[in-house]
């Protein structure tokens, strides 16, 4: 199923809606997480955190959202996170003006192209306003950090965080000092980041206020050629699109190394992580592929990059960049705050950091589509048990002779261990349906022998067939169904 779909299940069935939807003139990109969202959420975190942060022994931080404006003028946002905008001189409105061309040629135009290149192509283009055909302005830039004063008095000039990775590199050397780490070190953070996107679209795919989970790993750039963990990645297959190439091929982690497609050891451990990761979400792995960002797609502060994609019905969509940002970052907050951060690791270093910065909306709402099927009679939402947003729900079969009382006990031993939802609304048919739609693994209901043999049935959401259980071992089996994948 596609877009609209999901869009609809999402906003009828609570798992994601637009922010101050009462208001007619709510701002864009703003969205809420409702109680299945919120769920659903919080097991792509767990998950993310069992096979990326504690598999790998990374250590998390959770830092502030704001922070002083000497952070960007070091990190390099103040000038560099800017993009091209021209406005209508008739209505007002505002457009990217890379993304304006784009439409009209068909083609991918770099952001990084200059205000007078971009100019050019909007002039051969003939470009006009999208909304109502008038005359566009000459291309500027526009900052996409949300500027904020702090303070009643001489407001000191501070940002929201336009990503949340700023904080593990001022928190770094705190961190690799007291928790007595060794290069390399990863450090990892899950958080919000708020950018004032041009044009916020598509629901959870372009937020102007978006979860981020970002995973900085520093290291001695003089050892990343011989890493001692890659041996447990060397024959993982990635399907990767190089930059030379409009088509995606699977390597071994060995092989791209070897042929020099990714830079060292290091880097291909943590792209295998994270396409492990990602086969546990139910994304199936011939949806995505590693793309290579080539110069004029990069970020301003990567010197190499890859984009793990997926493939949607809205189109390929970055999910995570892979950033290998060198010492741009460390470098830039020792030189603005005048402390030295280099660490020692046989001698004097400035680590070098590659970066995992996932977007988590995004994979949300991929999940959510690569798992909504469409079956003969029903909507079922497939995704891995252990990701369902409701664990388990409990029916009485009829709403009388003590099924209900009973029913309401089940879900009073069950509610403390897991998300369970209780109904005792509407048929029995309806009701499976209504757990299918959003993915519950299991459906225990209560009925008529369970009264006289303390037993119940157990229904399994994918083939639809029921075990009948003792009442005393539905708490095993459910747990037993819904537990994360360990080893
Ligand atoms: N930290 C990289 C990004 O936010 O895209």
């Amino acid at each position: 199923v596609g877009y609209e779909e999901v869009a609809k299940l999402a906003l009828e069935r609570c798992f994601f809606f637009p922010a101050a939807e009462i208001y007619g003139d709510a701002l864009a990109g703003f969205w809420e997480y409702g109680p299945l969202g919120v769920s659903l959420k919080n097991r792509v975190v767990e998950l993310w955190r069992r096979e990326m942060v504690r598999r790998d022994g990374m250590l998390e931080v959770d830092g502030s959202v704001i922070l002083p404006e000497r952070v960007f003028a070091a990190s390099g946002h103040l000038r560099g996170f800017a993009d091209p905008v021209v406005e209508c001189l008739r209505c007002g409105s505002v457009h990217r003006a890379d993304k304006l061309i784009e439409q009209i040629i068909g083609a991918l135009v770099p952001e990084k192209l200059s205000e007078k290149e971009l100019d050019g192509l909007l002039e051969k283009n003939q470009a006009r306003c999208p909304k109502c055909g008038g005359q566009l302005s000459k291309t500027r830039r526009f900052n996409m950090m949300f500027k904020l004063g702090v303070g009643a008095r001489e407001a000191a000039p501070a940002y929201l965080r336009p990503e949340t990775c700023q904080s593990i590199f001022l928190d770094f050397p705190r961190v690799f000092r007291t928790m007595r780490c060794k290069l390399p070190a990863a450090l990892a953070q899950v958080g919000r980041s708020f950018r004032n996107e041009i044009s916020p679209r598509q629901g959870l795919i372009r937020l102007r206020e978006m979860i981020q989970a970002e995973i900085e790993i520093f290291f001695n750039p003089a050892k990343a050629g011989d890493y001692h963990k890659f041996r447990l990645v060397e024959d993982c297959e990635l399907s990767i699109q190089p930059l030379d190439s409009s088509e995606r091929k699977p390597f071994s982690c060995k092989q791209a190394v070897k042929e020099g497609l990714i830079a060292n050891e290091l880097i291909a451990y943590y792209m295998a992580l994270l396409q492990q990761f990602y086969d546990k979400t139910g994304i199936p792995g011939s949806e995505m592929r590693y793309r290579e960002m080539g110069a004029e797609e990069r970020a301003f502060y990567a010197e190499q990059g890859w984009d793990l994609e997926v493939r949607t019905s809205l189109g390929w969509l970055e999910l995570v960049a892979c950033n290998y940002r060198t010492d741009y970052d460390l470098r830039g907050h020792a030189r603005e705050s005048g402390r030295d951060l280099a660490i020692m690791d046989e001698g004097k270093v400035l680590p070098h950091v590659f970066e995992l910065s996932m977007g988590i909306d995004r994979t949300v709402y991929s999940i959510m589509e690569h798992s909504l099927t469409r079956e003969k009679e029903r909507l079922v939402l497939k995704v891995p048990p252990y990701l369902a947003p409701i664990q388990v729900a409990v029916f009485p079969l009829v709403n009388r002779k003590g099924l209900p009382d009973e029913a309401k006990r089940i879900h009073n031993m069950l509610r403390t261990s897991f998300d369970v939802f209780y109904d005792d609304s509407g048929s029995i048919g309806r009701r499976y349906r209504r757990q299918d739609e959003v993915g519950t693994p299991c459906c225990v209901t209560v009925d008529y022998q369970t009264m006289e043999d303390k037993t119940v049935t157990v229904r399994d959401r994918d083939t639809m067939l029921q075990d009948r259980t003792g009442v005393d071992a539905i708490l095993g089996h459910i747990r037993e169904k819904v537990s994360f994948p360990s080893g």
